[in-house]
């Protein structure tokens, strides 16, 4: 008998209090109507759009998150710097210089099986940290020992840079999610080799928006090109991202299906 395909959950950056509410809504339903083995969640917006406290990565946790991805805002809250030198279940990108708290990578059950899971960040129109291609190859090197299932979340702002990331990484991966520009893309499909891409997850955050910013506040640094405190946005919020089923012997993606859920305001 075909063993039973492992299910991922990988959902697109948590954006402030409505993203929140969105993912306690929606997550519990999601774990079991899909049967998820395993759930991943971008999480650097999580406060107030900017960053993410212990407390609330404790709360994700809670809710079902079996492991949490970051970016670029990893460090806009101070106080998580104690708190991701412990929790190895909240990664940075990998490709931060070395030293840089916390770490990349990490290797969990997801049922019967383990499953890697690392994060990269891009570097174009971004900060010029380390190579992450030469990251991937180095963390891959180590994780394959561990096992062939491999879940890649690269933080980036460049379309060409994630599209980039999937074709090196086909073959080697299991997928290749894109996360940080907040906007989910059409693109879903399984490249060559059998690693499941889509260049972004989208936001799970408020609707009616500018990337989860409050619409006024964005046009306004738009038109004047001065700095203003961004807000996140109320009412109406979405849950966003992409379900992935792999084959957990060779580490194959099998298929991709994104996911939308609304919810009233
Ligand atoms: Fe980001």
């Amino acid at each position: 008998m075909a063993v039973k395909a492992l299910t991922v959950l990988c959902i697109g950056d948590i954006f402030g209090e409505p993203g929140r509410r969105a993912l306690v809504t929606f997550l519990p339903h999601l774990r079991s109507e899909l049967q998820l083995d395993l759930v991943v969640a971008n999480v650097e917006n999580a406060a107030a759009g900017f960053g993410v406290t212990p407390q609330l990565a404790r709360g994700f946790l809670d809710a079902g998150v079996d492991v949490m991805t970051s970016g670029n805002h990893i460090w806009d809250r101070k106080e998580i710097l104690g708190y991701i030198v412990k929790e190895n279940l909240l990664l940075r990108p990998a490709n931060y210089p070395s030293g840089t708290p916390g770490v990349g990578s990490v290797v969990v059950k997801a049922g019967a099986h383990q499953v890697g899971v690392l994060n990269l960040q891009g570097r174009t129109f971004m900060a010029s940290i380390d190579c992450p291609f030469a990251k991937a190859d180095e963390e891959l090197a180590r994780l394959r020992t561990e096992t062939s299932v491999i879940v890649v979340d690269m933080h980036a702002e460049a379309t060409s840079e994630k599209q980039a990331m999937g074709w090196y990484l086909d073959g080697r991966v299991s997928v290749v999610v894109g996360t940080h520009s907040h906007v989910q893309t059409a693109d879903e499909r399984i490249l060559p080799q059998g690693t499941a891409y889509l260049t972004d997850l989208g936001l799970t955050g408020p609707i009616d928006s500018v990337i989860g910013v409050e619409p006024e506040l964005a046009i306004q640094r738009f038109r004047t090109g001065m700095p203003n405190r961004f807000e996140p946005a109320k009412g109406r919020a979405r849950f966003q991202g992409a379900v992935i089923r792999i084959d957990p012997e060779s580490g194959r993606a099998l298929a991709i299906e994104r996911i939308q859920r609304d919810l009233p305001a």
